[in-house]
């Protein structure tokens, strides 16, 4: 089917629009609104009978398997390894009986990937594949698959790939929790009708996308970015480096705030900007006091955070940039519901960062959509 930009100057623009829509897709796959339960395929994964998870995946697929790391942790006590499929294909992985691997990709061809997979296959492992392409050579090899239904994804920097990958991840960790005996018929209840009001909140979300114009193109000036965030918010802050480097060929860097002081820091001055994803969750003191170490030595941040954590920040001194965001229900759903709806000012200003350099936004260069050769 022929596929076109609408409205929309590029196919990035497009599809980082859709996502309301496409989320709403992939969710209602995986949940059943009514009883507020998740229905998960079958034939699919038996998380009540596994006692380990091995996930890989490579570039942005990956980041969202490391976020789902952190819920598979919380919401299921499920013990992960995550690591890009690049280096799990070369190791000495002691793969166990009883240990499944799940391998997330848009294509389903990307070649690291699928060779991570045929060798967890290969040693026994219950492999299962979350992919945006049913009918890719991954969705065939895998003992089963979770597709995301984002449909075509044309732009190189993948952005609705990534939250229907989220999506798609949350709804399966939080049926590991349930299988596992984890979660209680409530706790399954106050998760997954969180996880309906998600399109709503990135619709929000999107109601930004003019406002993030001005910040990102003062930052289209910058050689360097560094994006800092903590617990699942860490992932995201290395998704959003990828995004600007990828697209507006700025160098940028995602860091753990707390590992900031073991060297980073020494980066820091008025020339670069610093990015600070901040939910109001468990952890948004840590990461508020990390950037304010930045901010005192003369380093210029942006705070993405609600209206409520932007307040509290102003106390610790003058912002570069303040970004709002939809605020969210309190503690563990903010941690399940984060990294959906800050990938979004995370791709905005990448995007129009790079419309501000006048890049090929879609086509960056020397990059390809899957990289199906090693
Ligand atoms: C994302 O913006 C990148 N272009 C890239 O990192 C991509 O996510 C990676 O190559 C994995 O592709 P896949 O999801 O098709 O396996």
């Amino acid at each position: 089917a022929l596929v076109d930009k609408g409205e929309h100057r590029h196919f990035m623009a497009k599809e980082i629009h859709e996502q309301p829509e496409v989320v709403g897709h992939t969710i209602s796959a995986y949940l059943d609104p009514v009883a507020r339960r998740v229905t998960l395929p079958e034939g699919g994964l038996d998380f009540g009978r596994i006692d380990k998870l091995t996930l890989s995946a490579c570039g942005t697929a990956y980041y969202a398997g490391l976020i789902a790391k952190y819920w598979f942790e919380t919401y299921a006590k499920l013990p992960v390894e995550a690591d890009i499929a690049s280096e799990l294909r070369y190791r000495d992985v002691p793969y166990m009986p009883g240990g499944a691997a799940l391998f997330v990709s848009q294509s389903g061809e990307t070649a690291d990937t699928l060779a991570a997979l045929k060798d967890a296959k290969a040693a026994g492992q219950q492999t299962c594949a979350v992919v945006n392409v049913p009918e890719s050579t991954m969705a065939r090899e895998a003992d089963a698959i979770y597709p995301t239904h984002a449909g075509p994804e044309i732009g190189v920097a993948s952005t609705k790939a990534f939250t229907c990958q989220l999506a798609t991840l949350a709804c399966l960790a939080i049926g590991a929790g349930v299988a596992r005996g984890v979660l209680s018929r409530e706790e399954e209840e106050r998760l997954v009708g969180a996880l309906l009001e998600v399109p709503r909140h990135l619709a929000e979300a999107l109601a930004m996308d003019e406002a993030l114009r001005d910040l990102a193109h003062e930052m289209s000036g910058a050689r360097d970015v560094l994006y800092l965030g903590r617990g699942v918010s860490f992932p995201l802050a290395m998704e959003g480096a990828l995004k600007l480097k990828e697209i507006s060929y700025i160098h940028a860097e995602g860091y753990a705030a707390g590992e900031l002081k073991h060297g980073p820091i020494a980066l820091i001055d008025e020339a670069v900007p610093v990015i600070v994803l901040a939910p109001k969750d468990a952890l948004f003191e840590k990461t508020v006091s990390n950037m304010q170490e930045v901010m005192a030595r003369g380093g210029k941040c942006c705070l993405i955070s609600d209206e409520a954590g932007l307040a509290e920040a102003a106390r610790g001194g003058e912002l570069w940039g303040r970004v709002p965001v939809p605020s969210l229900p309190e503690g563990r759903l903010t941690g399940l519901l984060a990294p959906l709806i800050y990938a979004v000012p995370v791709q905005l200003l990448a995007y129009h960062a790079a419309v501000a350099k006048g890049t090929d936004v879609d086509q960056p260069r020397n990059l390809a959509k899957s990289v199906t050769v090693e």
